[in-house]
């Protein structure tokens, strides 16, 4: 069946991806955008329209984008704020997306697709971030009638992504990395077979109502990844992992600096380990998926050779104001 989607978010990383195998499809998609002109490349795709304004700011371009739409796919998320309080992660995760509900009752908008976090959870999460994405999938799941699937991935990897690019760029400016958490535990989930989980539960009932952890086919240390990007690109680094007081304060003190690398709440999102007690299970099971480890991936887009590893980096830089 052909879908008619609003995208929130869907110039972002996983928006970028998911808009591509939407439309792939023959499905409409309408993304709203704070910066349409940046993103004038996903008009290529057959069937997209990007609309200018800010969602979080203007319920009348939010109601705009859901017009004519029968799904609305919620990927709008931050992972820092402006002062350590959770207040802007609230307007972000929690105020925002019940905005959106209306809007989508409103609208007539049933179907709503939700990009939660693994581990978020509104009353135990370990950080703000953890528990302002779990209130948001709280208040998803019980909105009436709205008929709504989340996921919960673990770190998303892929080209263009902010995890493995970023550590990319750190190896290659500095001979010695001071690693933060080098021992948080992770199970990266390569960004299309997110996607994927999205397009196959947009035409399956029973993913109606169901929140579902994804994560890829191994886990890893933070250390062990880095050293991992360090091996694809050829660059003999010296790894030193902090223990927990160093790697706080370096959090206090990154946090004040512009881009806001690493921060407290990053910190204490870091003392969960982000990786499934059922491993890859549900990308396999329900959703028929072999999830792609990093190995088969990132050498892809990150190694020093290759043509499109320069297009890349090249992309990323001339994107910067
Ligand atoms: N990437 C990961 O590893 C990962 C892991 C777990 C969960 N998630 C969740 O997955 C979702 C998508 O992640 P992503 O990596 O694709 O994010 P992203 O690249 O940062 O994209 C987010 C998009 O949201 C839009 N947006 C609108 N208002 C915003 C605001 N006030 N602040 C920030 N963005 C705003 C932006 O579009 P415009 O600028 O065009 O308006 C942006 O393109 C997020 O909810 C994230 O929390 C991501």
């Amino acid at each position: 069946m052909q879908h008619s989607i609003c995208i929130f978010g869907g110039t972002g990383f996983v928006g970028r991806h998911l808009a591509r195998a939407l439309t792939a499809r023959g499905h409409r998609v309408c993304i709203p955008s704070r910066r349409p002109e940046r993103h004038r490349d996903l008009r290529v795709f057959p069937g997209l329209k990007l609309i200018e304004g800010d969602v979080v700011h203007d319920g009348f371009v939010m109601r705009k984008a859901l017009e004519g739409c029968d799904t609305a796919i919620n990927l709008i998320g931050i992972l820092n704020e402006k002062r350590d309080t959770g207040k802007e992660f609230h307007a972000i995760h929690v105020a925002l997306v019940e905005r959106m509900l209306n809007a989508c009752r409103e609208k007539r908008v049933s179907r709503f697709l939700h990009m939660s976090a693994l581990h978020a959870d509104a009353a135990q999460g370990s950080s703000y971030y953890l528990r302002s994405k779990g209130e948001g999938e709280n208040r998803v799941h019980s909105a009436t009638g709205i008929e709504a699937t989340s996921f919960r991935p673990s770190v998303i990897f892929g080209r263009d992504d902010h995890f493995t690019n970023r550590f990319a760029d750190l190896l290659r400016k500095a001979p010695v990395l001071p690693l933060a958490c080098a021992d948080s535990r992770f199970a990266p989930v390569h960004v299309e077979d997110v996607v994927q989980a999205f397009v196959r539960s947009l035409d399956r009932p029973a993913t109606i109502g169901q929140r579902y952890d994804l994560c890829g086919p191994r886990e890893y240390t933070l250390r062990e990844i880095v050293e991992y990007l360090a091996r694809v690109l050829e660059l003999k680094r010296i790894i030193i992992g902090l223990g927990p007081t160093l790697s706080k304060l370096q959090a206090a003190i990154l946090q004040h600096v512009p881009g806001k690398p690493f921060t407290l709440d990053n910190f204490r999102s870091l003392q969960t380990d982000s990786v499934c007690p059922e491993g890859d299970a549900v990308l396999r099971e329900v959703f028929g998926i072999e999830p792609a480890p990093m190995e088969a991936v990132v050498p892809l887009y990150l190694r020093p050779d290759t043509l499109r590893e320069h297009y890349t980096r090249w992309r990323r830089t001339a994107r910067r104001p």
